[in-house]
This record gives C-alpha cells, structure tokens and sequence, in this order.
C-alpha cells in the first residue's frame, strides 16, 4: 500500500474536490490506488478491478464497513449493515416488495407518476423542486403502495430523512436523521396497520418479519432511494435538454432512452462510496488489504476508470455491457430499487419532452454542489415557451 505525500490534485473531500473529483481520482487511478486518507485509519479504493473484487468478496463485510456510522447515527440493524443469514433474512422480503414482479405491477403507475409531475410544470418551474423531488416522491410511493391521501405527509419524511444518507454526520445532523427516521417508522406504522389486503405494505408486515425490521426496509428504501433518484433525475434532464440531438433521438427512438440511462446511471453515480472492512488479509488487483482495515470502495471513481469503460467520461447508449458500473454496488448488497430507477428514469424523460416540446434551461452549464453524498447539481429553472 502507498502513502502519497505530493499529488499535484486537490485532497481527497477538499471543496475543490467535492466540485470536482475527477482530477483527483484520476490521479490516485493512476498513482495510489490503495491510498491511506490523511487522518483516518481509512483506505480509499478507486479502481474498477478493485472495488468490483471487494463487492464479491465475503471477507470485506458491510457489518465491519457500517460499524462506526451505526455507532455514529444510532441506526438500526438493517441489510445495509449486516451480512450472511441475517443480511439474507432481511433481504428476502425487501426483494419480495421492491424485485421484478413489484416492477411488472407498477409499471403503468410510473407513466401516471411521471404525467402528474410534467403537467403542471411552466416557465419559471425548477428542475429539481418541481420535477425531480415530486417525481422521486411519488415514485417511492407508487411502489410501496401508500394511498394517494398520504403522498404529501411521505414526501415531507422523505425529505427529512434525507439528512441521514450521509455516512458520517456530523452530531447536529446524526440527531436530526435519528429524529427524522423515528418520525418516518411512526407514519409507515400506522399506515401498515391500516393497510389494505393485498396492498405491498400489507405484504410486507404478513412477511413474518417482525414490525421493526419491516419499518427498516421502508427506512432503508426511502433514505436511500429518494435523495439519490431526485438528484439523477436532475443530471439526466439536464443533459438531455442541453442537447438537440439526444432529446430527438428519445423522443424518436423506441429503446433508447433506457440505454442511455443506464450510461447516465454510471456516468453520475449519485452514491459515490460505500464502506466495508476487511474481516482477514485480502489479495486485491492492485495490493494487499490487511485484515481489520475499513475500506472506502469509491464507486464514482470505479465508473469513471478508462481501464473499465472507453471514454468514461461521455454518456453513451451503446456500451457493450450497459450494466457492468458500481452505481448500484454488486454482489450480496446490489441495489433493490435498482429495476425502478432503471424503469422511472426514461419513463419521466420521454413523457417530459412529449407533454413540453419546447421546454429549455435556463442555465446551460451542469454545476456541481459541494457536497459528497450524494452528488447533488445545482437546479436551475424551466422555460417552456
Ligand atoms: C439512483 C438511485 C439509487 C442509487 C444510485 C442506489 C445505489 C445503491 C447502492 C450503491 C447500494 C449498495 C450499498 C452497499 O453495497 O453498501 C444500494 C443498496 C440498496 N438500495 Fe439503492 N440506490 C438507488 C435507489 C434506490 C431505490 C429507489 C430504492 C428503493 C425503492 C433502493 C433500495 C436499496 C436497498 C434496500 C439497498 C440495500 C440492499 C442490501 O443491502 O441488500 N435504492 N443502493
């Protein structure tokens, strides 16, 4: 493992790096691959070969990786933070409300979810206030099933818990998504209890998981989910109304927008990093992980590496292997909204440029906030003359 002492690039989480990462990650692709944070006991991976081998390989474990921001927010066991059996057990009823079958049935709730959102829209709407974050809201609640009277109390949790994505809050924050999440398991408990039969959340609560761990896997999906898919959609709206061709070619060409997405998915990948320790030495492409070292698996990086994706850093919808990024993780963990981002994303964007033809933005240029999780653009307002 190297130690570099003079990069010529912005630290690693400076402000000039949360503006922009990509000169930095560069650089340790290059130069430092297995490189020691400044201050830390941490080990920041940001190659494609690496961070793919850490996902699959059982002796990193998400429980280890998740121990100190457990210690640090108070969160709960849940399948982020746990592994083997009691990771599977809770996983199974997770997938059984979130997996392919979930999918099939709401499909023609996102089209509906996506023309709520479009249509009041007029010049002077924001992107994100008024696109991304009502799309994201009712997405979430399309899958889970929460009746249309209670959309507007779901959207307020989900913005409140937003505060607890961050992997290392500070105490303010670390209080105040503790205080979110007990808010949020309060509301999706007695909407269960109310739940009509059949519906997903009364699924959920009849999955023999008890009512705690079944609150978590809302928790989890709308902490998770909801932040990240707001601030992809905004990406990807922006990118494509910034271009005359790519928006006529969704428009015109069956197919693809979801190409497209899927690279706009790697491209931006909003969860930058995951943590995880290594339960034992592990030979990795680049070096050796010694056991009990926490490892920070930079995906944002992973996906921009030239040696994993030929000109990482344009959207393009004809990859050979559209699939092969980390923006969802891989392995034990993948991402179980995965399928609905990858079905919502070209549905919000082909009803968006249907319903307003002519709808433009305001401000060109994609700008980024200095923030670190998730990558958060800036927004910037509509015109639809
Ligand atoms: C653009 C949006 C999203 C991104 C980039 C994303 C990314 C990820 C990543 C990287 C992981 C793996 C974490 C790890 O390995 O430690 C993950 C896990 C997970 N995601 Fe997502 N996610 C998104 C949206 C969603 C949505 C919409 C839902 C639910 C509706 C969701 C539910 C979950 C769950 C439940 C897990 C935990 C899986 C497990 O630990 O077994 N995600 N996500």
């Amino acid at each position: 493992m190297s130690v570099a002492t003079h990069s010529p690039v912005a630290p690693l989480f400076s402000f000039a790096f949360l503006l922009n990462p990509e000169p930095t990650l560069a650089w340790l692709r290059e130069n430092d691959p297995l490189h020691a944070l400044a201050g830390t006991d941490l080990i920041v991976l940001t190659r494609y070969e690496d961070c793919a081998a850490v996902f699959i390989e059982p002796a990193f474990t998400a429980a280890g990786g998740q121990a100190r921001r457990v210690e640090a927010s108070g969160a709960p066991v849940s399948m982020l933070n746990t592994d083997g059996p009691q990771h599977h057990s809770l996983r199974r009823p997770g997938a059984a409300l979130l997996g392919p079958p979930a999918l099939r049935r709401v499909l023609p709730g996102l089209a509906a979810a996506a023309g709520a959102v479009v249509a009041p829209l007029h010049s002077g709407s924001d992107l994100t206030r008024d696109v991304s974050e009502p799309y994201a809201t009712r997405v979430l609640t399309t899958v889970l099933g929460i009746p249309p009277d209670q959309v507007a109390s779901f959207d307020r949790h989900a913005r409140a818990v937003a505060v607890a994505l961050d992997p290392m809050p500070r105490p303010a924050s670390a209080r105040a998504g503790q205080d979110a999440v007990a808010a949020l398991h309060a509301f999706a408990d007695e909407l269960m209890d109310a739940a009509l039969a059949g519906s997903p959340l009364a699924q959920l609560a009849a999955s023999g998981l008890d009512r705690p761990d079944a609150l978590g896997i809302i928790t989890l999906a709308t902490v998770g989910g909801w932040s990240p898919l707001a601030e992809l959609t905004t990406v990807a709206v922006h990118r494509v109304l910034g271009d005359p061709e790519l928006r006529a070619r969704i428009v015109r060409e069956k197919g693809f927008a979801a190409r497209w997405c899927e690279d706009a998915i790697r491209w931006h990948t909003p969860i930058p990093f995951v943590s995880r320790r290594a339960d034992r030495d592990v030979a990795l492409p680049s070096g050796i992980v010694p056991a009990g070292t926490q490892v920070l698996v930079h995906i944002g990086s992973a996906d921009r590496d030239p040696s994993g994706f030929d000109a990482p850093g344009e959207i393009r919808a004809d990859r050979d292997h559209p699939r092969d990024h980390l923006a969802f993780g891989a392995g034990p963990h993948y991402c179980l909204g995965a399928g609905l981002v990858r079905a919502a994303l070209p549905v919000l964007l082909t009803t968006l440029l249907s319903a307003h033809p002519q709808i433009a933005l305001r401000a060109k240029p994609l700008v980024w906030q200095a923030s670190a999780f998730p990558r958060r653009p800036i927004s910037t307002v509509l015109d639809l003359a």
